[in-house]
């Protein structure tokens, strides 16, 4: 399962990216307007830090205002994705854009019809909001499951991200469905790295060598 960072955090991203466990980036309008910074700045410094796909989303609500973004996006690195919302004008833009070549990442999916429409259309990756949904009193994991046996049943091959993810358990449930990508809060991959019998098991090894140490 590939890991991408959910922020536009260029300390954090940089900080997860030595320990080599970030496989790309996706950021989103709200997550670029809380740095505070030039939009473009930001995302060159993210797209120099991963080698990976960095998602980018358009701020553009017609065909061709999408189209005209996802264009100049792709200009600034390789590595771009461009985020398009899923509405029928994002999708046409989807259709334009997978024929040229740019890869898209269909955002705000809710269902497993939203996704298979925008996989029709092209799409590289689409971004079911789990924790969204949840909030709304729906499980989000099983929107994910139907669209990974759906997506498996045709051997369609846009790409899973698992977004909107909320804790660590989040994580285990998409990497047991079979998604191919979790994109994941910082602050969530941090828990990840700690369980309290490691933190207690590490103390009493220490305890014991150094007492082995003083008794030699
Ligand atoms: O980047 C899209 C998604 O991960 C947003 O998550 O927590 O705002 O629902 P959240």
């Amino acid at each position: 399962m590939k890991f991408f960072l959910d922020t536009a955090k260029v300390e954090k991203i940089r900080e997860f990216a030595q320990l080599g466990v970030v496989d790309g980036v996706t950021t989103n309008p709200t997550l670029i307007a809380k740095e505070g910074r030039d939009f473009q700045e930001i995302v060159k410094e993210i797209c120099e830090i991963v080698e990976g796909p960095v998602s980018v989303e358009v701020t553009a609500l017609d065909t061709e205002g999408m189209v005209r973004e996802a264009r100049e996006f792709s200009k600034l690195a390789d590595n771009i994705v461009v985020k398009i919302p899923m509405t029928r004008e994002g999708i046409k833009a989807v259709n334009i854009l997978s024929k040229e070549g740019i890869k898209t990442n269909v955002t705000l999916i809710f269902s497993p019809n939203q996704g298979l429409i925008a996989a029709k259309a092209g799409a590289t990756y689409i971004s079911p909001f789990v924790g969204r949904l949840d909030d709304n009193g729906h499980v989000g994991m099983d929107v994910v499951g139907e669209i990974v046996t759906i997506f498996k049943n045709y051997n369609i091959e846009t790409e899973i991200i698992v977004a909107s993810i909320r804790h660590p358990r989040h994580v285990v449930e998409a990497a047991k469905l079979g998604a191919h990508i979790a994109t994941i809060p910082f602050e969530v991959l941090e828990k990840m790295f700690y369980h309290p019998l490691t933190e207690k098991g590490l103390e009493i090894f220490m305890r014991d060598w150094e007492n082995y140490l003083k008794n030699r």
